[in-house]
């Protein structure tokens, strides 16, 4: 039986008074996931840290109102962006003033592709393509759809690795880009990134590092003594980096770096205007104009408040956790992991389950790890380690509803869902 949809919202008459809006607010969140108690895999980075959370509520308040669009009218969110990228150019061994902060990882995406299509452009190539692996983030696609360019996707080898000779042989003279992950979404490993640049400085074209999932986590995996294939700056070829700070950088949403080899590749970013609108000159590194200052200031607030230090013990909890839950689902008769990953995300899948069943028995249980067309995929967080135990029971349990020949109507595997949306904040 279907519903009838709830009547489209309309701007009330008279205004409510701020308790009896947040009341309404928090009542609407009925059926948000349950982030805190850690049962999603995905969307939060959740650090296990009060003291952080505070911190950024903090922040949030004191830049509540202020635009990082206008560096001179708010020169500190300019250094406090400075800062942030230099010290995470500091983590990659990268240039200091070679980057910046952009809204997130796709914005970054978008910003190293514009660059690579002006730089090729510059050479005389009209129409300049990328060449990614298959599994390279939707970003890229999305990308070069908005920027007008032709992106190849080059098949990856059975460890789903990009395929060095797959992609050899896609580059050619339009080649703007070529692109390595570090590490992919949907399996956690690593492109040979290596390779990867060789090929790019043989054919003298750029190479970006997509470690939106991963710049905020290797460094810190290198220091725990963990094996890191080599992937940032020290790579010779490699020309640009994106790495999100709202992910494992524990920042709130909407800050990612976007690093290059060279001041003077950095400057291939920004878009200036030069006044004959009327509105005066407009210079602007970011798709974004106006510019919220909230996620800048909280991203250097947490590099601040955790620093080197407590981001190793971050990794220290999110490799503890990471190796206690691959090492229960292998457990689980009927369970294989996807891939051998390089870092703390992965796909689990089965060829005798229906993953669908397990997959909606653990929504039952109140445990939504994020679904794809191959499985079920997790990416571990520092929380994680708090119920990583419990999750595995949850698990176990679906894995026998799904023996005893349990159904599904599930949807398809939606990226990053935890469950379904939808309805009205009625
Ligand atoms: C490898 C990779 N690249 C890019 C992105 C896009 O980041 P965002 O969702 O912040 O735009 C993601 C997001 O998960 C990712 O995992």
């Amino acid at each position: 039986m279907s519903t009838a949809p709830p009547a489209p919202a309309e701007l009330p008459a008279e205004g409510t008074d701020g308790p009896a809006v947040l009341a309404r607010m928090v009542a609407n969140r009925h059926d948000d996931a349950d982030w805190r108690n850690g049962r999603i895999f995905g969307l939060i980075f959740h650090p296990d840290d009060e003291e952080l959370e505070e911190l950024l509520a903090d922040v949030s308040r004191e830049y509540l109102a202020e635009n990082a669009l206008n560096p001179v009218r708010f020169p500190s969110l300019a250094r406090m962006e400075r800062e942030t990228a230099d010290m995470v150019a500091g983590l990659l061994h990268g240039t200091p003033g070679a980057g910046g902060l952009t809204s997130g990882g796709t914005e970054s995406i978008f910003m190293s592709v514009l660059v690579a299509r002006e730089t090729a452009r510059k050479k005389g190539i009209a129409e300049p393509v990328l060449v990614t692996a298959v599994t390279a983030h939707p970003a890229f696609a999305k990308a070069c759809h908005l920027l007008d360019m032709r992106q190849i996707r080059v098949s990856v080898d059975e460890g789903y690795r990009l395929d060095v000779e797959a992609m050899r042989a896609a580059v050619g003279p339009d080649t703007a880009m070529v692109v390595a992950s570090a590490p992919c979404y949907p399996y956690g490993v690593m492109d040979p990134v290596t390779e990867v640049a060789a090929i790019a400085l043989e054919a003298g074209v750029l190479c970006h590092v997509d470690a939106c999932l991963g710049g905020m986590m290797l460094p810190f995996w290198e220091r725990l003594g963990e094996p890191v294939p080599p992937w940032d700056f020290r790579v010779e070829g490699v020309t640009s980096i994106s790495a999100d700070l709202h992910k494992y950088g524990y920042a709130f949403k909407g800050a990612s770096v976007l690093l290059h080899r060279d001041v003077a590749q950095y400057r291939t970013q920004w878009w200036f205007d030069d006044g004959a609108w009327g509105g005066g000159l407009y210079g602007s590194p970011t798709a974004a104009g106006t510019r919220p200052a909230p996620p800048i200031a909280g991203a250097w607030a947490a590099l601040r408040h955790l620093g080197e230090a407590g981001y190793v013990r971050q990794a220290a909890k999110v490799r503890d956790a990471t190796r206690r839950l691959m090492a229960g689902v292998e457990a689980i008769d009927g369970l294989t992991i996807t891939s051998t990953p390089d870092l703390c995300v992965f796909q689990f899948g089965s060829d005798v389950l229906d993953m669908d069943v397990v997959a909606e028995a653990l929504a039952d249980r109140g445990w939504f790890p994020n679904r794809q067309p191959g499985g079920l995929h997790l990416m571990v967080s520092p929380y994680h380690l708090k119920v990583a135990d419990e999750f595995l029971v949850a698990l176990a349990e679906a894995v026998e509803v799904a023996r005893d020949g349990g159904t599904s109507d599930a949807a398809p595997a939606v990226y990053g869902a935890a469950r379904p949306t939808g309805g009205s904040s009625s």
